[in-house]
């Protein structure tokens, strides 16, 4: 007899994770023909990605309450159901689906499953943020060797393996944090070039020391970081829109600047937007090779130390998230 288990759901949508949220109790249900049941060990923080939800300004998401919360999770196969080959009880498993993150054990359909080597934070976070940083920089960037590419909130979940995918691919990094710890952090990571962007001006770093421009620009912060970006791409420069963490919860500005085709054409540059839920096609494969660099030893996978344990932590992740304080990705323990 399966036991009754937890799970935060969206109780009424106040604008905020906190006041919007609660944990429930819910009845544990057999899995059906093709799924298994996941007793879930981490689940990845979207801190953006959540707060957007309790304001239901997620463009593809309609959040009527009661709304499962939660994204990524991983974590062990403890039933499966029918016509299920090739997964065993105790198998380790990571999952990326809607409302899959925050409770304690899920149902997956066995076809979007990715098998692991272990239920780790390290590798929740590859399957997330480093399968998303993977399929940005090659199919949408069109990375290649011999570039200049700058990145900003480096030292976060997602940053952290643009950062890594940039240098082993061979390019030039330019790496943007707001602390001279994450500057450290960076630096290990192998960054060739470090910014804070509270002691330093990123617009004069990059004019005195770049003035052939960025062939790629990765932005997920927005604001004054992705002017400097658009103003300082080179000839053929993608500039990567990956989020907008910086405003994504304030009234659209309006900024008094020339219209974007006159920074854009000249130089044949342009803005791609990159959206992971929009490319489900190079999800597999990349997602296998993230894990193989890791197994081999040529990526590292940083996650934040400071712990949040148990669904009850949630929200003091997301704020702790919110305020920029991370270094690596955010993970709830189960
Ligand atoms: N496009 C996609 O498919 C996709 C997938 C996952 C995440 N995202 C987006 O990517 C961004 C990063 O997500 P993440 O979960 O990996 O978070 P994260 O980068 O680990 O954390 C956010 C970081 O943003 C920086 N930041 C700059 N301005 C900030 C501000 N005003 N408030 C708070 N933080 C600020 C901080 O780093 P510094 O202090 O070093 O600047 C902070 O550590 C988010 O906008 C998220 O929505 C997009």
């Amino acid at each position: 007899m399966l036991q009754p288990y937890r799970k935060i759901v969206i109780q009424k949508l106040t604008g905020e994770f906190r006041s919007s949220t609660g944990i429930v109790n819910t009845p544990a249900a057999s899995p059906g023909p093709g799924e298994v049941l996941i007793r879930n060990r981490y689940a990845g923080v979207n801190a953006i990605f959540d707060q957007n939800l309790c304001r239901n300004t997620i463009r593809y998401v309609d959040v009527v309450p009661p709304y499962d919360m939660g994204v990524e999770a991983i974590g062990e196969v403890v039933a499966i159901g029918e016509r299920v080959d090739g997964f065993r009880v105790g198998d380790a498993v990571a999952n990326v689906k809607l409302g899959g993150g925050y409770r304690e054990y899920q149902i997956a359909s066995v076809g979007r499953l990715v098998r692991v080597r272990e239920a780790s934070p390290e590798i929740l976070s590859l399957i997330a943020s480093g399968v998303s940083a993977m399929v940005a920089l090659e199919r949408i960037a069109d990375m290649k060797s011999g570039e200049t590419i700058a990145v900003s909130a480096a030292a976060g979940g997602l940053g952290q393996f643009v950062v890594q995918l940039a240098k082993r691919a061979g390019n030039h990094v330019i790496a943007l944090t707001s602390s001279d710890e994450k500057a450290g952090v960076l630096r290990e990571l192998g960054a060739d070039r470090v910014v804070n962007y509270r002691t330093e001006s990123l617009t004069e770093v990059l004019a005195r020391e770049y003035p052939r421009g960025l062939d790629i620009a990765y932005d997920s912060v927005g604001g004054p970081i992705f002017d400097a970006f658009l103003d300082h791409l080179a000839m053929y420069g993608r500039l990567i829109v990956s989020g907008h963490t910086s405003d994504f919860d304030k009234p659209v500005e309006d900024v008094p600047h020339p219209r974007a085709y006159h920074k854009l054409y000249w130089k044949s540059a342009s803005i791609r937007a990159f959206q992971n839920p929009a490319f489900p096609q190079y999800f597999d494969d990349a997602a296998r090779r993230i894990l193989d660099l890791y197994y081999r030893g040529e990526l590292r996978a940083l996650v934040d130390p400071t712990p949040f344990v148990g669904l009850e932590s949630a929200a003091d992740a997301v704020e702790y998230l919110l305020a920029g304080r991370n270094a690596g990705k955010v993970v709830l323990k189960l």
